[in-house]
């Protein structure tokens, strides 16, 4: 039997655990999300994202080898995503892993939670294959990646203030939309017009990425709009503000994946659920002929099953974390800095 690897994700707002056959199959995957929990208060409360993350960290695990019927003795290792994140969650997960590795007399595997998101490609898809550069767009990271081959990973740009998915919950919220809001802008924006509304697209030069410009000007629009006592119509606002983060994703990925000269783009991430954004990768792709790959959308949101496919291509590499591991909420990944 293949070695089974048990996942264990609590770097936001997601307590989640799997059970991984061979780095690929998904024998469990258990997501309980808290985002009841935090839509009260507009966004994610680290406070009480740790509190609720305690309550639910051991029946979460107790499911997710329940649901692939195996025992904490049939399982090969314990890998866990120790960074980045808010540093009161991912100590629960990684407290959790390590008192399990601990009793098991198990090896214990650190994962950067940016390198679990691209591994939900490697488990959706057998034809993804390095060279690569790969997009990962979630609510707390917009990261562009070169994978030369499997597991080196250089970074190409990053956001320098709010992440693609911070623009769509912070302008959301402001629209009037629940927490997180990029589902409802996704669904909004099907109805209404990418050109209705004239926002910024910044940075244009290099691969680096800001959307607190678009964040602010988004927000001013709808303040203005109704300061004036005009209506605003929704979908032609989502279509248009998602248009505006699309434009900019899609143009810094496809630079980067003709400069380097790849066949294949990935993208994963909370973000990369977007239908407008699929779609567009996909003409651009499809144009440039190189092939696009993007994980099925519970694979795309936090869960536990990537970190433990990452997790079991570290574990085969032969690399292990000690008994001290702890969280790192600024982990960055990236091969100069040791991952
Ligand atoms: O990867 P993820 O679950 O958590 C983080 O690591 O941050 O990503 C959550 C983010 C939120 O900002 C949410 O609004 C965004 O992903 N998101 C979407 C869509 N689905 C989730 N944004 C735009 N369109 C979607 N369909
Ligand atoms: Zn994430």
């Amino acid at each position: 039997m293949a070695e089974l690897v048990l996942g264990i994700e609590t770097s936001c707002d997601e307590t989640a655990a799997a059970v991984v056959a061979g780095g690929r199959r998904i024998l469990s995957n258990i997501v309980a999300s808290q985002v009841n929990m935090h839509r009260r208060y507009g966004g994610v409360v680290p406070e009480i994202a740790s509190r609720e993350h305690v309550a639910a960290i051991l029946p979460v695990i107790d499911s997710a080898l329940g649901e692939a019927q195996v025992r904490l003795s049939d399982i090969t290792a314990v890998a866990v995503a120790y960074g980045p994140g808010l540093v009161g969650s991912l100590l629960v997960g990684v407290s959790a892993a390590k008192a399990l590795a601990f009793a098991g007399g198990l090896p214990l595997i650190g994962v950067n939670h940016i390198e679990g998101h691209i591994y939900a490609n490697f488990l959706a898809h057998a034809d993804v294959k390095p060279p690569l550069v790969c997009l990962t767009v979630s609510g707390g990271h917009t990261d562009l990646l070169y994978i030369p081959e499997v597991g080196t990973y250089r970074m190409l740009g990053c956001t320098r203030d709010d992440a693609a998915g911070e623009a769509f919950d912070k302008v959301g919220r402001v629209m009037g939309l629940p927490y997180p809001a990029g589902p409802a802008i996704d669904r909004l924006a099907v109805d209404g017009d990418p050109q209705a509304v004239a926002l910024p697209r910044a940075l244009s030069e290099g691969l680096d990425f800001s959307f607190s410009g678009l964040k602010t000007a988004g927000i001013n629009y709808l303040h203005n709009a109704k300061q004036k006592g005009e209506q605003v119509n929704q979908a032609d606002f989502a279509a248009s503000l998602q248009e505006a983060i699309v434009d900019v994703l899609v143009d810094k990925t496809m630079q980067a994946a003709k400069h380097l000269g790849v066949n294949q783009v990935i993208m994963s991430g909370g973000v990369a659920a977007n239908t407008r954004l699929r779609w567009r990768m996909e003409q651009a792709t499809n144009a440039a002929g190189m092939s696009l790959f993007y994980p099925p959308i519970e694979l795309c949101t936090d869960n536990a099953a990537m970190i433990a496919s990452a997790g079991y291509f570290r574990y085969v590499r032969g690399e292990r974390a000690p008994l001290s591991l702890n969280a790192i909420p600024d982990l960055r990944l990236h091969n100069d800095e040791g991952i």
